[in-house]
């Protein structure tokens, strides 16, 4: 490589590319022991840049999907990392360089590329189907094996998405078996469309409709009960004349107002009610569901947007205090469509990356986690993946008896978001473990911890040192030993 990466935030100390393919078998345990019955695979992605920016600097957003499987055979477990082969990552590699401009901006790309996908697949996992898909919310989803992490290429759900993306976060239905997903700027960047799906659990579409936003932006995540869809809409704006100014893609306009979107399962377009909220930034889902005849979205919420690096309209810098997002209950009344949505704060605990024992998902549920600023730690400050936040502990929320235990990670180091897995497939909600990779910022390498989900305050039962570093990693997923070896591969290295 000619050209050095440059050296800012986004690309130096932990947060600098590692661009790393690796396969490290049966890891050191530094602690405790793996439980004998956690048996399958955890699956995270992180955008790990594999060339330097062609416009000198970056947002972490961008980075190419680097796809890490750690897999629990009996007690131990081995590990491995290949990037995801986007057509973004095939033809770079073949140049030698970066030909693919800023986030989300085509504008800024190099013309050989016109017409080729600029999805990285850095976003989250999707297990559905029978297939292990790579998600990035401005393009359609890219297969990889989930055994070989090897890429088998983009998936469109055999050509039934009509729409241009598909978001990071679809939802399964436990109940119902089906898939609920959503692509935002469906028609192109910045359009304000936005195509709803619903699949069968063999990928057969069974039900689409397309929308307008009441304005064009961010539509990171969203909710899904037993008979509705949500749609979070949070003024984080795009507009196509930024695009070809050079501009970022999403700005924040905190003179307009947020919304949420409520669209019966099966709805046509006619049939969504937009509820106004208090202007605020909600960004990710804990759980959706209907109780007493009224809809509730849990979600962790900001006054202003998470991401320091998108401007203010208004030319206002950014504020961590107001961004910090705290977990919220936002409850509606389906038959009253013009009712403002109703908001309670659940936790003043600072926290992101929600999640649940997804067996729960779309209906009442008691447990939820979510990677947080430990009240009993201030670490170094800005480690997390481009916010303010430093996530220093794991929460977990117990929404029945409405208590909060965190655990608290050692000085010097930070988390990336917990991946909950039952104990077994008939446990009661919340029995099980939660996996989460510990970033070790001193030692500029990383380890896996494993706590009991319901006791995380007690520490991790075993601790896995890795002899590398993880970059910053978004989302991930687990996937079964049973499932995993009806596709014919072994979930041991
Ligand atoms: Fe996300």
């Amino acid at each position: 490589m000619t050209q050095r990466f440059p050296q800012t935030r986004t690309f130096t100390g932990f947060n600098a590319p590692s661009r790393i393919e690796f396969d490290l078998h049966d890891l050191e345990v530094v602690q405790g022991c793996i439980p004998g019955d956690l048996n399958g695979a955890f699956y995270r992605v992180q955008p790990d840049p594999a060339w330097p920016p062609r416009a000198g600097d970056d947002i972490p957003l961008n980075g190419d999907g680097l796809v890490t499987a750690f897999r629990f055979d009996r007690g131990r477990v081995s590990v491995r990392g290949r990037y995801v082969r986007t057509e973004k990552f095939v033809a770079e590699r073949t140049a030698g360089r970066a030909l693919f401009g800023a986030y989300r901006n085509p504008y800024t790309d190099d013309p050989s590329v016109a017409g080729l996908s600029r999805g990285t697949a850095n976003t989250n996992l999707l297990w559905f189907g029978g297939r292990l898909l790579a998600l990035k919310e401005d393009s359609h989803p890219v297969e990889i094996d989930p055994v070989t992490l090897d890429t088998v290429g983009p998936w469109s759900f055999g050509g039934q998405l009509s729409s241009l993306t598909f978001t990071a976060h679809p939802k399964i239905d436990p109940y119902k078996g089906e898939l609920v997903a959503f692509g935002y700027a469906a028609k192109g960047e910045t359009t304000p469309d936005i195509a709803v799906y619903t699949f069968n659990a063999q990928g057969e579409l069974l039900h689409e409709a397309w929308l307008e936003a009441p304005y064009s932006s961010m539509v990171h995540d969203f909710g899904v009960t037993e008979h509705y869809i949500l749609l979070p809409i949070s003024p984080l704006v795009s507009k196509l004349d930024w695009l070809k100014a050079g501009k970022p893609h999403f700005a924040w306009d905190g003179s307009r107002q947020s919304w949420l979107g409520v669209l019966p399962r099966r709805g046509r377009a006619s049939d969504i009610h937009w509820h106004a909220v208090d202007t605020c930034f909600s960004s990710h889902t804990m759980n959706a569901f209907e109780a007493d005849g009224r809809i509730h979205y849990d979600t962790p919420v900001g006054g202003i947007v998470v991401f320091p690096f998108f401007p203010d309209v208004s030319g206002q810098p950014w504020d961590p205090a107001r961004a910090a997002p705290r977990l919220e209950r936002w409850s509606l009344d389906p038959s009253a469509p013009n009712a403002r949505v109703g908001r309670r704060q659940l936790t003043p605990l600072i926290g992101e990356f929600p999640r649940i024992d997804e067996r729960f998902a779309t209906r009442g549920y008691r447990h939820g986690w979510m990677a947080c600023e430990s009240p009993q730690l201030n670490g170094p400050q800005g480690t997390s993946l481009g916010g303010g936040m430093t996530l220093t502990g794991v929460a977990h929320i117990d929404h029945a008896e409405q208590r909060l235990e965190c655990f608290t990670v050692e000085a010097e180091c930070s988390l990336q978001e917990p991946q909950f897995v039952p104990r077994h497939a008939l446990a009661e909600e919340g029995d099980g473990y939660l996996l989460a990779v510990v970033n070790r910022l001193t030692e500029m390498r990383s380890d896996l911890i494993i706590l009991d989900a319901r006791e995380v305050a007690a520490g991790p039962l075993a601790t896995v040192r890795l002899p590398l570093r993880l970059r910053n990693g978004l989302h991930g997923t687990w996937i079964g030993a049973d499932e995993l070896e009806a596709r014919g591969g072994s979930p041991a290295a």
